[in-house]
């Protein structure tokens, strides 16, 4: 058994719902999701991230459960996600699935039981309530676009209930140990079913105290302890993940001494791997990773370019957070709670380079990568839907009606595929795209013709080296702005990699450059050459892997 399986992980999320439909109702569903268990495997990823599937009324996309271990009728069983399951198993592919413990939904029993249980009851208390909406007054409000308050009236209870997202999501009252138990019985229900781990959705809310922003509070760290000790103590090789969208030095905390959360997801390096593609420069990119790089034994950073949700600004200065809109949303329409509700590919402009660029950062960077799915064969976006639905449209897999997403008419409840003239399921789809055979070496023209060949290639490389999840990194000072160069190494290897953020050529001069063994061939962009001199040349907008033997310091042409 590998226990730490997932330092190696290349992870890929999708929500069952947008994914493939099986049975012609419109309606993503695990039958079509197991049915794409090949293309999956063929892309090279190694553990599926599953979005919330559970029974929900979709108000927040299945983050508002209203019961736990219901699989959502619409996407199938029980036993339809057992049998995909063991499908995903077969081909030694992981699962990973969410535990949405913060809040519920207000559908959900337990809320609907405590708004009509008596004041003070402990079924009332399964939430957190107030005769007031002017407690915890130092909370801020997340989803500012869409609520004022983090107090909601419930006119059945007559009281004000405590909900940090949206008003139909009443949060869940940690301080009262039923709920504690319950939400452990939830995680054991899907441990016991064989998932590979739980993403911690919105961890860091669980508790309210006076006088605190009621984030990151000792107790939620000491619940966490609780949760990983029954991990360690029943489930083996199962992780816990943290999704906590905050600082560096604040999210870096759920690792705890490796004590709370396997894996915490690194948000802050999303804005400064856009900022870096923009300006052209790669200091950023290198100052968050420093400052980032020392977690504990066992512990790894999920890295990620983007996901389901907008690109959160809210951890940004003023400044820098004015530079990324006026950069990658100057329509207003792509801009949601102070993020940016974009796609990769659109994001970049559908430059080629800029993803591959993007990925190859993504791949080589420290960190367990996670790949939001479309990405890899450079789906668009749609920012006339509402919410963050635009950038959850169905898998576009061919250039037939619906983008081959269902036999039938795509279901209300599912956004509308794109089908605009660049990003539309027409041009834009995996059949246009045979990824090839990415696990061979050779970067043959073919193989390498489409983005998703390109992906699959890269994601094929990284699962060679070890160096990638497991090694340590270290910056070179090449003293040009526009390069990023570092060493990723274990015991066994070393990996120089050199990316060119800029729109020239850039000069790397091979005097004092490690003595280079093997090119593992153009991460992205086009090969580097050399020149008279011998320098390497890195051509604009570009990332190069080498097998290295030893470090000596880099140096400029
Ligand atoms: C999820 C969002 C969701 C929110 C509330 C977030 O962390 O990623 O999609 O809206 O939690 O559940």
């Amino acid at each position: 058994m590998n226990s730490e399986w997932y330092m190696d992980a290349v992870i890929y999320a999708l929500h069952v719902k947008t994914f493939f439909d099986g049975n012609g109702d419109g309606i993503g569903d695990f039958a079509g999701l197991t049915l794409k268990l090949d293309y999956l495997a063929s892309l090279g990823v190694t553990c599926l991230w599953l979005l919330p599937f559970c029974e929900s009324p979709l108000r927040d996309d299945g983050y508002d459960v209203a019961h736990y271990e219901r699989v959502d009728p619409r996407y199938g069983s029980l036993a339809d996600f057992r049998r995909f399951l063991d499908a995903a198993h077969a081909r030694g592919l992981r699962v990973v699935t969410e535990l949405v413990l913060n809040h519920t939904s207000d559908a959900h029993p337990w809320f609907q039981a405590a708004r009509r249980a008596p004041a003070g009851s402990s079924k009332r208390n399964f939430y957190v309530w107030s005769d007031t909406d002017r407690r915890y007054a130092g909370a801020r409000v997340i989803f500012r676009d869409a609520e004022t308050s983090n107090w909601a009236w419930d006119p059945i209870a007559r009281a004000y209930y405590w909900h940090r997202f949206f008003s139909h999501q009443p949060d869940l009252n940690f301080d009262n140990p039923r709920v504690r138990r319950a939400v452990i019985k939830v995680m054991r229900f899907w441990l016991d079913a064989g998932v590979d781990g739980l993403r911690l959705d919105a961890v860091s809310h669980l508790y309210e105290r006076e006088g605190t922003s009621c984030d990151n509070l000792p107790e939620t760290h000491e619940y966490l302890r609780e949760l990983r000790r029954i991990v360690d103590g029943h489930y083996g090789d199962r992780v816990l993940i943290a999704e906590v969208n905050q600082s560096p030095a604040v999210t870096r905390s759920y690792f705890g001494e490796g004590d709370e959360c396997h894996i915490c997801f690194h948000f802050p390096l999303v804005p400064r791997i856009l900022a870096a593609l923009r300006r052209g420069e790669a200091s950023g990119i290198a100052d968050v990773v420093r400052t980032t790089a020392d977690v504990p034994a066992g512990c790894q950073w999920a890295v990620f370019l983007r996901n389901h949700d907008d690109v959160s600004l809210s951890a940004e200065t003023a400044a820098e957070r004015d530079f990324l809109l006026a950069s990658y949303a100057p329509d207003s329409r792509m801009r949601l709670n102070q993020g940016i509700r974009r796609r990769l590919a659109p994001l970049v402009g559908n430059d080629r380079r800029r993803i591959e660029l993007a990925f190859a950062l993504l791949f080589s960077l420290p960190g367990t990568p996670v790949i939001y799915y479309g990405d890899e064969i450079g789906m668009g976006d749609n920012v006339a839907l509402p919410d963050r639905d635009g950038l959850r449209t169905p898998m576009q897999w061919t250039a037939d009606a619906t983008g081959g997403f269902t036999t039938g008419a795509v279901s209300p409840i599912v956004p509308p595929p794109i089908d605009d003239p660049e990003f539309g399921y027409q041009t834009v789809n995996v059949a246009a795209q045979s990824l090839g055979d990415g696990a061979r070496d050779d970067a043959s023209a073919s193989r390498r013709a489409s983005l998703g060949a390109s992906i699959a290639r890269m994601i094929h490389t990284r699962r060679k080296h070890r160096a990638f999840g497991r090694g340590t990194i270290e910056f070179l000072d090449v003293r040009n702005p526009h390069l990023l160069a570092f060493v990723r190494r274990t015991a066994d290897e070393s990996i120089l990699v050199v990316a060119n953020l800029s729109d020239a050529v850039q000069l790397v001069a091979c005097d004092g450059l490690p003595p280079v063994e093997r090119h593992l061939a153009p991460a992205a962009g086009e090969p580097a050459g050399t020149d008279a001199n011998g320098s390497i040349s890195m051509q604009p907008i570009s990332c190069q892997w080498f097998e290295i033997s030893s470090l000596r310091s880099l140096t400029p042409a």
